[in-house]
């Protein structure tokens, strides 16, 4: 019997491993994209050796434009057909808005944004073909409210939990999506993004690998969204209670805006 395969972008460490891991342990055959190849080939080898699954590396760049056609490319190349889409690589920019190195900031909304939305459109066009399919977004508790110094972040989050909970409606029965939003994990992002959690956020970190469950389990029901943790799930049912302005200032407080 031939395995599915699930393509997880983000896959050379962080909650992208975690989800390939689980992925594999579900009998998925895996394809594994980020830019970092080393930590790609030894993940390879433990999924091989732990689940008897295939995993294949694509690295790929995809905070260069044009680079999600290219890999939507090199599948159909090498006959791959996922069955199932993670579109989780990702990072922030943790700083006034005004700092943004300009190529920084452009190459975050290509990776969250538009790399993310032009996976989803070539991969979902052939799971719409074949009848079937599933995709999970990773957002993050960010794109729940405005985020003062995070702002270009927390909104290309926004749009991907706003881009996802539509697709849920207009994709189903066929192809399943589902929005995952994280809180603060330890993982790779607080180096690539300048983000200093605080100590109360370090305290009430999920790790990788139950987030990973929590959004795969979610996935698998056909659930439209899941925020990760019960703080979290509040925190971002609460954001709906105050004026999106009033919440800002909140944000910006919490996050030492206006402290010199
Ligand atoms: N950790 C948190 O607190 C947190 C909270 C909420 C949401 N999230 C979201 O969760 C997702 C996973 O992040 P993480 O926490 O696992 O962080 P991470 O450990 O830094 O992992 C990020 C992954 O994205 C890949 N990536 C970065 N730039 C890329 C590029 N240009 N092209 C292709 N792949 C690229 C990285 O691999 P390479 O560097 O090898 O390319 C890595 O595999 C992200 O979307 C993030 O925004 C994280």
């Amino acid at each position: 019997m031939i395995n599915k395969s699930a393509l997880i972008t983000g896959a050379s460490g962080g909650l992208g491993a975690d989800l390939a891991r689980q992925l594999a342990g579900r009998g998925y055959d895996v394809v594994l994209v980020a830019r970092s190849v080393e930590p790609m080939e030894s993940l390879a080898d433990e999924i091989r050796r732990n689940h008897g699954v295939t995993a294949t590396l694509l690295p790929t760049d995809l905070s260069i434009a044009g680079s999600a056609k290219v890999l939507a490319e090199r599948l159909a190349a090498e006959g791959i057909e996922p069955d199932l889409l993670v579109n989780n690589a990702g990072f922030g920019l943790s700083e006034p808005f005004l700092d943004h190195d300009p190529e920084r900031l452009r190459m975050m909304l290509q990776l969250n944004i538009v790399s993310l939305t032009e996976l989803t459109h070539f991969i979902g066009r052939d799971m719409r073909r074949r009848g079937r399919g599933h995709i999970l977004l990773v957002a993050s508790v960010a794109g729940y409210m405005p985020d003062p110094l995070l702002a270009a972040y927390g909104a290309s989050k926004a749009y991907v939990l706003s881009l996802g909970v539509a697709l849920n409606v207009e994709l189903a029965p066929q192809v399943g999506v589902t929005v995952l939003s994280p809180g603060y994990m330890e993982t790779g992002f607080s180096a690539a993004s300048g983000f200093k959690a605080s100590p109360s956020l370090r305290r009430g970190a999920l790790k990788s690998d139950d987030v990973a469950k929590i959004g795969l389990d979610a996935l698998f029901a056909g659930r439209s969204s899941v925020v990760a943790g019960r703080i979290n799930a509040f925190g971002a049912l609460a954001t709906r209670l105050i004026s999106r302005h009033a919440l800002a200032r909140q944000v910006f407080r919490i996050s030492g805006g206006g402290q010199k």
